[in-house]
């Protein structure tokens, strides 16, 4: 291996409008449904999230990609012409047929890139990234363009409780470059595992190419997200957890060396088991979940991306991801920022 790989620039956009606790409760409660805005909060940690406004171009998922993507070049200052590679994480994307990672292509000017998306749900941007590292690695990829990217308001029921409340959309960019292959700023090491075994504790159903929608499957929400939530949490924390040690293990490091702990945001209370089992003091914990909710692949580099620009994250600091999704997929990286 000639090169190693490193996020050089990092991007993030949201759509304009503000869903609080109180509103999603009003609107279940028109179809018959309770809940409370303090439930939601107590059990969630999510206060508010963002939802694309509906038929808005400028909200489309590609659209919020475009904006994370073109922050995260200006960063890394580049051009669109000088990306090589995208790999687009999502798994609400623009059409079935063409890519979103071929909408944004379009739309940011990469051409010369060859483009992909990749559905690993709330894994995707750790899969994305670590994909790419492999062509940055044997010199193949120049500048890479990763993006995590959702508009998940579109797969709610809002007639399941358990789920509707979680939800938000969003988008979150990197740059990966290659560097030296001693040099300190790099990946350091990834881990993925999937287990398709686990198919139904998060799934839409209807839609896809074995149950097309008809407006049966239409009037039974088969085009919605259906989840085991309970179910799901267990499983979160003790892989989340395992993949962490994993990941700290293989490099020999601890846990008092690690800087940032940056953890999928799907629950406050999934995050803060996780931290308690490893050891992980609460300011070391990356947290926009409060404000955004739940936008699978985009919640880490969202995250990363606040960091990094209000300077919390900074050269020489080491940080975990660690993120479990649908599928169920599951991945964690370390990198020395
Ligand atoms: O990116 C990955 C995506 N998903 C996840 O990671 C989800 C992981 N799971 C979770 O976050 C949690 O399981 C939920 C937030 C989804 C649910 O919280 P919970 O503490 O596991 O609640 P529960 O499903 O065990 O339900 C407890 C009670 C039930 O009532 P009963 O049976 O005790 O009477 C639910 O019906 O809370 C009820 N409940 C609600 N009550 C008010 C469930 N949702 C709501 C709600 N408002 N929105």
């Amino acid at each position: 291996m000639n090169f190693a790989a490193r996020i050089t620039g990092t991007g993030s956009a949201f759509p304009k409008k503000r869903i609080t606790n109180n509103s999603i409760v009003k609107k279940m409660a028109k179809l018959g449904v309770e809940s409370s805005e303090k439930w939601i909060f107590e059990r969630t940690g999510i206060a508010e999230r963002r939802h694309s406004e509906i038929g808005n171009k400028a909200e489309y998922n590609s659209s919020l990609g475009l904006i994370a993507a073109q922050k995260a070049l200006e960063m890394a200052g580049k051009k669109p012409e000088d990306i090589d590679q995208i790999v687009y994480a999502t798994c609400t994307g623009d059409t079935i047929l063409p890519s979103t990672a071929c909408w944004l292509q379009k739309k940011i000017g990469a051409l010369n890139a060859w483009v992909m998306d990749i559905n690993a749900a709330c894994s995707g941007f750790i899969y994305g990234v670590a994909t790419v590292e492999q062509f940055i690695k044997t010199g193949q990829t120049k500048t890479a363009l990763v993006i995590g990217a959702e508009k998940l308001s579109v797969l709610l029921n809002w007639e399941d409780r358990g789920s509707c409340i979680l939800f938000g959309d969003g988008a979150g960019a990197a740059v990966v470059e290659p560097v030296a292959f001693d040099s300190p700023s790099q990946i350091l090491s990834s881990h993925m595992l999937s287990d398709g075994n686990l198919w139904e504790l998060l799934h839409v159903p209807g839609g896809g190419s074995n149950l097309e929608l008809t407006p049966e499957r239409f009037a039974g929400h088969e085009h919605k997200a259906k989840m085991n939530g309970p179910e799901l949490f267990k499983v979160a924390v003790r892989t989340l957890t395992r993949f962490a040690k994993e990941e700290l293990k293989k490099n020999n490091i601890t846990v008092d060396e690690l800087d940032w702990f940056i953890l999928h945001q799907a629950n406050i209370r999934i995050i803060n088991a996780v931290a308690k089992r490893l050891g992980v003091p609460q300011e070391k914990i990356l947290l926009n979940i409060e404000r955004y909710g739940n936008t699978s692949s985009a919640t880490i580099p969202t995250l990363l991306d606040e960091a990094v620009r209000d300077g919390r994250i900074r050269k020489g600091q080491l940080l975990l991801l660690d993120a479990f999704g649908a599928g169920l997929t599951f991945g964690s990286m370390l990198l020395r920022w």
